[in-house]
């Protein structure tokens, strides 16, 4: 089993080591170092990332066609926000890997780079003596690593001078951030989808205004929430965009819906856009390359 798990990860190792070599940046240890005995750790991460964060039903579809117009960018569609999952799993592992108390005998820090003789050293020692039911070794670091590779092995994978990111519209107050802790699940969010790359920026997408006319294509989906409760959400949803983008210009900028498709705005825009990416600005790319019946409001 373990023989298995080790040929598959080297296996999958190998093939990203082709694909993309630069791309696979050495860790702060030094990147796929072997310790000991164990397992080589996989550090790989992928380099640019652009990930599209929208409200639903302003564009954002798009958006992302508008950057897959470049050619060394590929963004990839909804994900049933796949990655609040990832989030989740992360607070869990880091939780259980500092909180109770059985983790704090141990200074993990100080054994990060441990071999497995050690680790089962320490275990062996203590068991005898007290039940280790939170006896999990894995430093911060490597949480990190393990997230950073998962993105990397899923969408990084085809070079260093290529740009990988995913669009969602799911990462919004009432949806993947509950209502009533939306400022705190969002805030956590944002520094974690920035861990998973080495360069990361965000474009926040939605309509100009957070009223109900405006949103009345994404209130009709699912029209099963109050109005007063889905306006509640959206308008937070956006004061947070707002706050985030006028807090963190060089890595997050904001996307209206009105703008993407009005013929005097939408040029400019575009050259905003590819300038706050590091691109051309003069780049031929257009928000309305797809077909009308897959844009909104068409
Ligand atoms: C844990 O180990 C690290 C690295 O050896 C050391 O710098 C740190 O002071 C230690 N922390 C405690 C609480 O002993
Ligand atoms: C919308 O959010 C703003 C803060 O950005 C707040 O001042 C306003 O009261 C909110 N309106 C509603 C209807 O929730
Ligand atoms: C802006 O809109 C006009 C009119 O629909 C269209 O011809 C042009 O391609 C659009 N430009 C961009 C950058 O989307």
């Amino acid at each position: 089993m373990k023989k298995t798990v080790f040929t598959i990860l080297s296996a999958t190792l190998v093939l990203v080591t082709s694909a993309t070599e630069a791309s696979l940046q050495a860790g702060q240890h030094g990147g796929n170092e072997r310790d000991g005995n164990n397992e080589p750790r996989l550090n790989l991460v992928a380099d640019r990332c652009v990930f599209i964060l929208a409200t639903g039903q302003s564009g954002s579809t798009a958006l992302m066609d508008a950057l897959n117009q470049l050619p060394h960018y590929l963004i990839r569609g909804e994900q049933w926000a796949a990655f609040w999952n990832i989030y989740e799993s992360y607070l869990n592992f880091k939780w259980t890997t500092t909180e109770p108390l059985s983790q704090l005998k141990f200074n993990w820090t100080a054994y990060q780079d441990a071999s497995l003789e050690t680790i089962k050293r320490l275990y062996d020692q203590e068991a005898p003596r007290e039940k280790l039911p939170w006896f999990n070794e894995f430093p911060q670091e490597r949480i990190i690593a393990a997230v950073r590779s998962y993105y990397a092995v899923l969408y990084g994978y085809y070079g260093q001078s290529f740009v990988s990111g995913f669009k969602d519209s799911r990462y919004v107050c009432g949806r993947s951030f509950t209502t009533d802790r939306c400022a705190e699940f969002f805030n956590g969010f944002l520094p974690f989808l920035r861990s998973l790359c080495n360069k990361v920026k965000v474009l926040f997408n939605s309509r100009a205004s957070p009223s109900l006319a405006a949103n009345i294509k994404l209130y009709d989906m699912d029209r099963s929430r109050s109005e007063e409760d889905f306006l509640k959400d959206l308008n937070e949803t956006h004061a947070l965009y707002d706050s985030y983008v006028a807090g963190n210009p060089d890595h997050a900028f904001r996307v209206f819906y009105e703008d993407m498709f009005d013929p005097l705005k939408n040029a400019t825009l575009a050259m905003k856009i590819l300038n706050f990416l590091d691109e051309d600005p003069a780049t031929p790319i257009r928000f309305n390359r797809m077909p009308a019946s897959n844009t909104p409001d068409s």
